[in-house]
């Protein structure tokens, strides 16, 4: 039987992981978090001081790197590598260098019960075929209020009007790019995830269970 894939969309702090996650435990679908490999090629382009508006400078740094582990760690969830990553996201041959590490991981992990592929270009672009795809929308203002809760109970200092207003940087870079913008894709179902979490599950669970 061919494996599912799920891909799950939508802006920054939307709720992509928790809901991958969420659908990853329960149906045993193996979860991809793309954003985490644009953030590690931002890491190593920060760490390394590579100018990311030296476009001669990172496509060669590209073509040298032949792995990048999709393992979190909290180095990668800064606000600055946040910002970089969604800057080198612009170009083309950063996405199409993702992308294939993308289908290298469905290929390399065939004989699972299906996939989970959350970022901003999953159902519109790099799985147009998925089974099932979901838009995830949350206002900005509540995504913030989340983002900040989140930092200051993890013990980090924060301002809400800073937050609010990366995102919505960080929104307007996503969705107004020329490569592979973030769009509801074109059959996606929307989920709203504005209120509780128990609330966005009772709008996901029919529709995975109808699979
Ligand atoms: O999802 P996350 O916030 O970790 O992604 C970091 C950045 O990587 C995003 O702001 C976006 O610019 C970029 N990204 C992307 N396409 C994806 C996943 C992430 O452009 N599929």
């Amino acid at each position: 039987m061919k494996e599912k894939i799920i891909t799950i969309d939508g802006p920054a702090a939307s709720g992509k992981e928790k809901i991958s996650k969420y659908i990853s435990r329960k149906w045993k679908f193996k979860h991809l978090d793309s954003g985490i490999l644009y953030r590690r090629l931002a890491l190593i382009f920060f760490n390394e001081n590579i100018d990311v508006n030296n476009l001669s400078k990172i496509k060669k740094k590209i073509r040298e790197i032949k792995y990048l582990s999709y393992r979190k760690n909290q180095k990668l969830r800064t606000q600055e590598i946040s910002k970089l990553s969604s800057k080198i996201a612009v170009h083309i041959f950063i996405r199409n260098f993702v992308n294939k590490l993308q289908y290298d991981f469905v290929k390399k992990n065939k004989n699972n019960q299906g996939f989970v592929i959350d970022g901003r270009d999953i159902g519109s672009v790099v799985f147009k075929n998925a089974d099932l795809k979901l838009y995830i929308d949350v206002k900005a203002e509540i995504r913030a209020k989340r983002r900040y809760k989140q930092l200051i109970d993890s013990g980090e200092k924060s301002i809400y009007p800073k937050i609010l207003k990366e995102i919505k940087l960080r929104d307007n870079k996503d969705k107004l790019r020329k490569n592979s913008p973030l769009v509801i894709p074109k059959d996606a179902f929307i989920i709203n995830n504005n209120s509780s979490f128990s609330d966005t599950i009772k709008q996901i669970k029919p529709l995975l269970n109808n699979l």
